[in-house]
C-alpha cells in the first residue's frame, strides 16, 4: 500500500454483529488523504464499529470499504494494519519495559527514532525522572503508570509505527483535565499530516475536523463542517452541541 495516497471510501456499508440485527445501515463516507473526520453521536450509535471495520477487526456484511480505490479485503491483513495506528480509551500494555511497549509500534526502530517518538508523545520529562528510564518495568513488578502516562505510551507506539492512517477512539475520555491536556498535545502531534478518524468528546477536536459525521442509530444522519452543521435548525449536531459541547466553550 502506498503511503502517499490514503483516500478512504465507505460505500453503502452495512454491518451486524448478530445475524439480522443491523448495526450499521448504508454508511457512505469519503475521507481524503490528510483529512480529519470526527465521528459524533449518541452512545451506541455505531461510531466505534465504523472505525473498527477499517483494520478489519470485523468484516462488513455488504457494501465496500476501499483505500486508494482498492477493497480493504484485497490487501493482506499485515499490509492493511501496518498502515493504520489505533489509540483507544484503554490500550493494551504488557508487563515488560516502557521501551518494549513502545517498540510494539516498530520492533526495528533505532534509539533515535524511539527518543523522537517519546518526545513527540510528551513522555520525555516523565521518563527522565525514572532511575531506569525507558528500561523501567511496567506491570506487576514495576511502577504503575497513570492513565495519562499509559495513553502517552500508546501514542509513542503509534508514532513509531508512522502509519498514514490514525484512529483515535475516545483516547482522552477516561482522563482528568490535567492529564487530558498533555495527552491532547501528544495527539495533536500524532495527527500532523495523517488521515485521521477521531471519536472525541472534546469540542475543539470536533470543531477543527475537516468533516464531522453524526452517527445515530447506525446511520450517518449529518455530514459537514462545524459551521455547515450548526446552520441546520434543530439538526442533530446542533442539538448535540447545545447539550454536550457548549458548556466546554466557557471552560476552554
Ligand atoms: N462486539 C459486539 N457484539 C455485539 N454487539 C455489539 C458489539 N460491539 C458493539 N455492539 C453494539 O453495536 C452498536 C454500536 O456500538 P458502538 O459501535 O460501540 O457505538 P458507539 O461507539 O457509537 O457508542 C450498539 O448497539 C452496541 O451494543
Ligand atoms: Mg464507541
Amino acid at each position: 500500500m502506498g503511503r502517499e495516497h490514503t483516500n478512504i471510501e465507505y460505500r453503502d456499508v452495512c454491518f451486524e454483529y448478530v445475524k439480522n440485527v443491523p448495526v450499521l445501515k448504508n454508511i457512505n463516507l469519503r475521507i481524503k488523504q490528510g483529512e480529519t473526520v470526527a465521528l459524533v453521536g449518541n452512545s451506541g450509535g455505531g461510531k466505534t464499529t465504523i472505525v473498527n471495520l477499517l483494520p478489519r477487526f470485523y468484516d462488513i456484511k455488504s457494501g465496500s470499504i476501499t483505500i486508494d480505490g482498492i477493497d480493504i479485503r484485497d490487501y493482506t491483513l499485515h499490509s492493511l494494519r501496518q498502515n493504520i495506528a489505533v489509540v483507544f480509551q484503554d490500550n493494551f500494555l504488557f508487563s515488560g519495559t516502557i521501551r518494549d511497549n513502545i517498540l510494539l509500534g516498530n520492533e526495528n526502530a533505532t534509539d533515535d527514532q524511539i527518543n523522537q517518538a517519546v518526545k513527540m508523545a510528551y513522555l520525555d520529562e516523565f521518563i527522565a525522572t525514572l532511575k531506569d528510564g525507558l528500561n523501567t518495568q511496567i506491570g506487576e513488578r514495576g511502577i504503575l503508570l497513570s492513565g495519562g502516562q499509559k495513553q502517552r505510551v500508546a501514542i509513542a507506539r503509534a508514532f513509531l509505527k508512522d502509519a498514514p492512517i490514525i484512529i483515535l477512539d475516545e483516547a482522552t475520555s477516561a482522563l482528568d483535565n490535567k492529564a487530558e491536556a498533555i495527552v491532547q498535545k501528544a495527539i495533536d502531534n500524532l495527527m500532523q499530516d495523517k488521515t485521521v478518524f477521531v471519536i472525541a468528546h472534546r469540542l475543539s477536536t470536533v470543531k477543527n475536523a475537516d468533516k464531522i459525521a453524526v452517527i445515530n442509530g447506525g446511520e450517518l444522519v449529518e455530514l459537514g463542517t462545524h459551521e455547515d452543521l450548526m446552520s441546520i435548525e434543530n439538526g442533530h449536531y446542533k442539538t448535540l452541541y447545545e447539550m454536550q459541547f457548549k458548556k466546554q466553550e466557557t471552560n476552554a
